[in-house]
């Protein structure tokens, strides 16, 4: 026992300084959302494949993890697996075994094995951002209106931002880009300001990294962690500046604002390295693989994004 508590400190102390690194063949899982009526094709769910790319990039493997299904699937899928993406979109928070109510199984999971000492990180992009503050109160009163809908934004950093666990091994390069370019690009309506993160008492759970200000000057939050979880969430999109390319989108494709972007996935799968999931059945990883499936690529006036995956 006492040998086995010594080990388990040990590898906590190993995992927590990064000496030493739980998996070197990351899986991230990707959260699949309902298909808007707008797209017109015949499919349950999808994700954007520059999600894909993203997480492929910062050197992990992708696996959809997909809505309405069983307790059991989302147990297995998340044992096996070694952190999340909650991708941005625009879907509604109270469809019955939708895109927040695997949100919300994903959040009770990270809680439970992270207070039994895994590591088990999640990155809320955009919508995704959104969801984790409304899993904390269950209500769309913690979202306020903004008009960030296609621009690109610098970022301001807070107090205390380098002793976060999302920004403390950046590069000076890449906060400097953030904090001096309007490089990230925002699509949104809906945001979280500090006020309203205050007035539903989060900030003792939430630690705001940077705001954004929106075409109306209006100051928003633009990056937050979890004081407690390896959880981060992000308003705006870093997957798209490599990958999407629709010329009315105001994304910025510079090699600047590409370098920066990175860091979001690579923090990420950084975190996901530091647990040792598997699939303990190859096959059942093998079935499981983002490669099973082929992303299509959406004609430009029908959505944001070159290639899409449809899921039936
Ligand atoms: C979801 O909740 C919001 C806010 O309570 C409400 O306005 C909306 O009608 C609900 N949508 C559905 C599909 O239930
Ligand atoms: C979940 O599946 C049921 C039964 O097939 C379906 O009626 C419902 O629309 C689905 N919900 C979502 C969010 O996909
Ligand atoms: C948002 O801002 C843009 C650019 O200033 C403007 O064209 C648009 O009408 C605004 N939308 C809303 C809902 O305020
Ligand atoms: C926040 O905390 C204060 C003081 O404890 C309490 O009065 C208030 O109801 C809380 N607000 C919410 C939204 O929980």
């Amino acid at each position: 026992m006492v040998l086995r508590n010594m080990m388990l400190f040990l590898s906590t102390v190993i995992l927590h300084f990064g000496l030493s690194l739980a998996t070197e063949r990351p899986i991230i899982g990707i959260v699949t959302e309902e298909v808007s009526s707008k797209a017109q094709v015949d499919a349950r769910s999808m994700i954007a494949a520059s999600y894909v790319k993203a997480v492929e990039q910062a050197g992990a493997r992708a696996v959809p993890i997909f809505i309405n299904k069983t307790a059991s699937y989302y147990r297995h899928i998340l044992d096996a697996i070694n952190g999340v993406v909650l991708p941005g979109g625009a879907v509604s928070f109270n469809s019955s075994g939708g895109y927040a109510d695997v949100g919300r199984i994903i959040m009770e999971y990270t809680k439970e094995v992270n207070s039994n000492g895994d590591i088990f990180p999640v990155l809320g992009v955009c919508l995704g951002f959104e969801l984790l503050l409304y899993l904390e109160v269950e209500s769309y009163s913690i979202l306020d209106n903004c008009n960030s809908s296609n621009v690109a934004l610098p970022l301001v950093f807070k107090n205390k931002y380098q002793r976060s666990k999302l920004y403390y091994r950046a590069p000076t390069e890449v906060i400097e880009i953030l904090s001096t370019l309007p490089v990230t690009y925002n699509q949104h309506r809906k945001c979280v300001t500090e006020q309203l993160l205050a007035q539903h008492n989060l900030t003792d759970t939430w630690h705001v990294l940077t705001t954004s200000y929106d075409v109306n000057r209006k100051e928003f939050i633009s990056s937050i962690e979890h004081r407690g979880l390896p959880v981060a969430g992000i308003q705006f999109h870093p997957e798209k500046n490599a990958f999407e390319w629709n010329p009315t989108e105001r994304i910025v494709h510079s090699h600047k604002a590409v370098v920066s972007a990175r860091h979001f996935y690579d923090w990420l799968v950084g975190e996901a390295r530091k647990n040792n999931h598997y699939f303990k059945n190859p096959t059942k990883e093998t079935e499981a693989l983002i490669y099973n499936y082929s992303p299509t690529f959406v004609d430009k006036g029908a959505g944001y994004f070159e290639q899409v995956y449809y899921f039936q």
